[in-house]
């Protein structure tokens, strides 16, 4: 009866959300690239703007990468929007969106969790969906005390969620079990006083819920410390600079930058503007603006000090030469890591007239 009570739950209780009122596999599939970055809050209106810009696959795959990530600023983990631009240019080259399980998880940024979003949302295929809410859900309604990141809990809850899923409504029976692992099943104080699957949850029973799920590992976090300098004429241009590959943020456009092993001292950043940045001669300002904005990202913590460097001229030297000169009031047309939009919005707190 497992899934007949979800699905009661679910009609009572399930969110009304625009990638619900839609079988396009398509804007399906970016709904979950979105969602998986974000909570459903935020996920909407991104969800909405993506989809009014891009209503299809091709008029996807035919954007910029630049302006795909301009849209998917914010949003972070920006390898996840290049994953869906080269998908949608993939699906516009085929000339349709595949139908079969396979084609669709040997998509660019394709998981299992999202193959069986689209299969079940899209088609209507028996496949079943595998979140962290429905880990949670499945874990303490069968009381699963293995670890759920181990190569045997995974294992475990994959034949379970199988098990478990409504194979005449896929759909219906997906969105139900997320949305109560997100709405009912929540990872702290969960309902289990109003649950309709108080009776037969393990977890309950034995007064586990807040012991379920188990996790084995915590990963290791480094932390990575990142001074930057805001380098900006008296007439209002500042220097700016694409990331390369091989790092976070590849794509991007960022400040001149320096990134060392533990905070810097303001002489040492003077340093760095005397040595790598600016000509000698050159009438400079500098001034520290912002200091210690911490930035989580899923492995590594970030810390960050941003200075401004007021120039009298445009002039640089060493690796940023090749930098660009932008006005100042352009920058938002750039796409920017969110830790700079952070501290661009805290400079602008600090100076309100700037
Ligand atoms: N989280 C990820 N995908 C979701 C969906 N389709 N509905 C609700 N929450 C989600």
């Amino acid at each position: 009866m497992f899934n007949v009570q979800l699905e009661s739950w679910y009609s009572s209780f399930g969110r009304d959300l625009p990638w619900r009122h839609t079988s396009d596999p398509y804007l399906i599939m970016l709904s979950e690239f979105i969602l998986q970055q974000t909570q459903i809050s935020q996920g909407m209106d991104y969800y909405l703007r993506f989809a009014e810009r891009f209503p299809t696959a091709e008029s996807l795959a035919d954007a910029s990468e630049e302006e795909v990530l301009r849209l998917w600023q914010g949003l972070g983990y920006y390898s996840r929007a290049r994953h869906l631009h080269a998908a949608a240019k993939q699906i516009a080259v085929a000339g349709n969106f595949p139908q079969d399980y396979a084609f669709v998880r040997a998509l660019p940024g394709v998981g299992d969790y999202t193959a069986a979003a689209i299969m079940s949302f899209a088609f209507g295929q028996p496949y079943a969906v595998l979140d962290g809410n429905v880990q949670r859900v499945l874990a303490r309604y069968f009381g699963i005390s293995e670890p759920i990141d181990t190569t045997q809990g995974r294992k475990l809850l994959r034949t379970l969620a199988d098990e478990m899923l409504d194979r005449q409504h896929p759909a219906l029976y997906n969105q139900a079990i997320m949305d109560f692992g997100a709405l009912q099943c929540k990872p702290s104080v969960p309902a289990c006083e109003v649950c309709p699957l108080a009776e037969t949850c393990q977890a309950l029973r034995d007064h586990l819920v807040d012991k379920l799920p188990v996790k084995a590992k915590r990963t290791a976090v480094r932390d990575r410390y990142f001074t930057y300098i805001y380098t900006r004429t008296e007439d209002g241009q500042t220097l700016l600079r694409r990331r390369g590959g091989g790092d976070i943020w590849q794509g991007l456009f960022e400040f001149p930058m320096i990134e060392s092993d533990n905070k810097l001292t303001s002489e040492q950043v003077d340093e760095f503007i005397r040595s790598s940045l600016v000509k000698i001669g050159v009438k400079v300002k500098v001034e520290l603006v912002v200091s210690d904005v911490r930035h989580q990202l899923t492995h590594q913590r970030l810390h960050a000090d941003f200075y401004c460097l007021t120039l009298s001229h445009k002039t640089v030297n060493g690796q940023w030469s090749n930098g660009h000169w932008v006005k100042e009031s352009d920058i938002d047309r750039y796409a920017l890591p969110r830790l700079l939009e952070k501290l661009m919005e805290k400079m602008k707190e600090g100076r309100p007239n700037s």
